[in-house]
């Protein structure tokens, strides 16, 4: 009964910037992959959705796609520090050169529990590659090989990352409206 847009104090990424960024991290995963001939991503889903796909198809060699789904607690703006697995890996990873997809690194815990699980299945070689990255609300030491962008302790949503669900679709990094999360959390 209204326009996504309306809900946002402001755009913090535009679009444009997102695909400058996505189109650079492409060319330097090309650049470092081709020679070893593999790559498999894996993708985080649900908010990893439109980075992994826009990456992907940055990437300029044949590559595999695999996806994995957790999630943590509850549908407040705070992560709980409890990660649930969802869905794991269709793919045997072992030998395999992978690079793990994720919209976003928060407190970090969600990638220090996966980055766990994957290396015990002996990958040929693990990497990180995040389209944002809070610094300031780290909890666990997270190796980030390819980012995007330091963002400050903002509750931002859009391009795959969701407020109770919603907003994944937007085109940009918005910050979303305090009313929002205040009458709904
Ligand atoms: C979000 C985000 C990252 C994780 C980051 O996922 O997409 O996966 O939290 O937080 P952390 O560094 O504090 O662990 P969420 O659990 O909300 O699931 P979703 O991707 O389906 O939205
Ligand atoms: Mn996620
Ligand atoms: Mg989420």
């Amino acid at each position: 009964e209204h326009s996504m847009h309306d809900d946002m104090a402001k755009i913090l990424i535009t679009a444009g910037q997102i695909q400058e960024r996505v189109r650079a991290l492409g060319a330097q995963i090309t650049a470092d992959y081709r020679p070893l001939g593999d790559l498999l991503l894996v993708g985080v889903l649900k908010g990893c959705a439109m980075f992994m796909v826009d990456l992907a198809r940055a990437i300029d060699m044949p590559l595999a796609m695999d996806f994995i789904a957790t999630s943590s607690y509850g549908k407040t703006t705070e992560s709980s520090g409890v990660v649930r697995m969802l869905k794991d890996l269709d793919t045997d990873i072992a030998g395999r050169h992978v690079v793990i997809v994720e919209d976003i690194i928060d407190s970090g815990l969600t990638l220090a529990y996966l980055r766990g699980h994957l290396l015990r299945r002996n990958p040929a070689s693990l990497r990180i590659c995040a389209l944002l990255n809070k610094p300031s609300r780290r909890r666990a030491d997270i190796p980030i090989d390819y980012l995007g962008f330091d963002i400050p302790n903002e509750f931002v949503v859009g391009y795959g990352l969701d407020f109770d669900e919603k907003y994944r679709n937007l085109p940009y990094i918005g910050v979303l409206h305090e009313r929002i999360y205040h009458s709904t959390a």
